[in-house]
């Protein structure tokens, strides 16, 4: 394992404790993210996740980026190593992927950001924690056994930490957070595609300051 990951696990450390939840966002109009960013940072989602699977996302995390205070913007949906590449250019500080192959863990070891790889079984979980990936995202969570896989994965695999995304809301994260081996969960609940397209950015807010809420 080299230094460079520990720093980098150390420095995701810092960015999954920011709050209990990562904003997973769906960008669709460029001119919607910063004030959508602004929300989720009034109300204490400071990490926000945002999904490279619009043609604006790179122009959306370089806004978020230069634009507003208080926000720790990264790029999910990595899915090649071109991804990070286009990540890291536009600014991002920490990338995500729904899970990981040899050709990703070759690439991220070039990448000066920490990566959050994904991993849905014991088996690739360990493959990353030998790599030096003790933070992981547990992705798709709740379709893979949710709570009571991750509660399973626990004792056999003390080391490692996750980021359970995939099915969770606002009425079952609190169930994820109280798990020893949970580090903080990610979910699109706080930004819901009806109050994006509205512009309802007051109804993010309250999304978001119930969630940052949700381990106090
Ligand atoms: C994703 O990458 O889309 C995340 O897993 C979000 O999942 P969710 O929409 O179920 O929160």
């Amino acid at each position: 394992m080299s230094t460079n990951i520990e720093s980098r696990q150390r420095d995701l450390d810092a960015m999954l404790a920011l709050a209990p939840v990562v904003a997973v966002v769906v960008i669709e109009r460029v001119e919607h993210a910063v004030p959508l960013a602004r929300a989720l940072v009034a109300g204490g989602i400071r990490a926000i996740e945002v999904t490279l699977r619009t043609p604006v996302a790179p122009k959306a995390i370089r806004a978020i980026a230069d634009e507003v205070d208080g926000a720790c913007v990264g790029a999910g949906t990595v899915l090649r190593p071109a991804d990070f590449e286009t990540a890291v250019r536009a600014g991002a500080r920490f990338n995500v992927s729904p899970g990981s192959t040899d050709t990703l863990l070759a690439a991220a070891d070039g990448i000066d950001v920490p990566w959050l790889p994904g991993a849905a079984t014991a088996s690739e979980a360990l493959a990353l924690f030998e790599r030096g990936y003790r933070l992981q995202k547990f992705f798709p969570a709740a379709a893979v056994g949710g709570v009571e896989h991750l509660r399973s994965l626990a004792g056999p695999l003390p080391g490692i930490r996750f980021c359970p995304t995939g099915g969770i809301d606002a009425a079952n994260a609190a169930r994820y957070l109280a798990l020893p081996n949970v580090v903080c969960v990610g979910g699109s609940w706080l930004t819901p595609r009806d109050l994006v397209a509205a512009q309802d950015w007051p109804a993010i807010e309250s999304l978001a300051r119930a969630a940052a809420q949700l381990r106090e």
